[in-house]
């Protein structure tokens, strides 16, 4: 099935933000955060950067579960960044170690080399230019780094993406699931993703699909 691209690349409006935050992402959360462990062997301390963070539900699990961590959290959404000051400003501890950056990708100001640990999740089929993301990578990620992306994968049908919408959405509001099925109509396929990388010269990361919907990318930089 063709791709179809997303609307928009960000998601900067105030009710669209807001019902991202408000649903509950718990699973592919946990998936994610398992993912991010198991590459790093279960021991995650030092810089973290996490690329398209939204309302920082990833960024706080992390920072949690792991208290050697700081975390640099970027978005280009000023929307979805408010929501993210705002938990953060229930919780002193959090909010000194996870730093809120609105930057539009790709960022030069991103510093180069500096991270042990760069994730994502969910942001690569927001991209209307997918190099963006391995662009980052190769500039954000330290030697040795660990890279966890995960996103979305693309059905083979609309009646697959039908699917999954009514599986994993039927009684959320309009506005998710109609972001939801944009969404598995813009993401990547694991074939894809991996001439992406290949592309890019990460010959160090692998794809696969980590779930009925999900693929990511794993390894180590180097
Ligand atoms: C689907 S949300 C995922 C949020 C979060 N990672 C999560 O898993 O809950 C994708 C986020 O990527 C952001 N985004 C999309 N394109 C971007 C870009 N070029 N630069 C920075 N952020 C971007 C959007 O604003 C949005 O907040």
């Amino acid at each position: 099935m063709q791709r179809i691209p997303e609307p928009d690349e960000l998601m900067d409006d105030a009710a669209q933000a807001m019902a991202y935050a408000a649903a509950d992402f718990s699973e592919a959360n946990s998936l994610f955060v398992e993912l991010v462990e198991q590459q790093a062997d279960g021991a995650l301390h030092g810089a973290l950067l996490d690329l398209g963070c939204g309302p920082a539900d990833i960024p706080i699990l992390l920072a949690q579960r792991h208290a050697g961590l700081q975390i640099d959290a970027v978005d280009g959404a000023a929307a979805m960044l408010d929501l993210a000051r705002e938990r953060l400003a229930r919780d002193p501890d959090m909010a000194q170690r996870i730093h809120l950056r609105c930057d539009y990708l790709p960022c030069e100001a991103l510093a180069h080399g500096g991270y042990a640990h760069v994730v994502s999740n969910s942001l690569l089929h927001h991209l209307a230019d997918p190099r963006v993301m391995w662009q980052t990578v190769a500039q954000c990620a330290a030697d040795g780094a660990n890279v966890v992306v995960m996103d979305l994968a693309r059905p083979l049908s609309v009646v697959a993406v039908d699917g999954l919408v009514e599986t994993y959405a039927l009684n959320e509001a309009d506005v998710l699931r109609r972001d939801f099925r944009n969404s598995l109509f813009a993401a990547y396929t694991v074939d894809e993703v991996a001439a992406q990388l290949a592309a890019a010269g990460l010959d160090s990361l692998d794809v696969r699909m980590v779930s009925d919907r999900h693929l990511a990318v794993c390894g180590r930089i180097g």
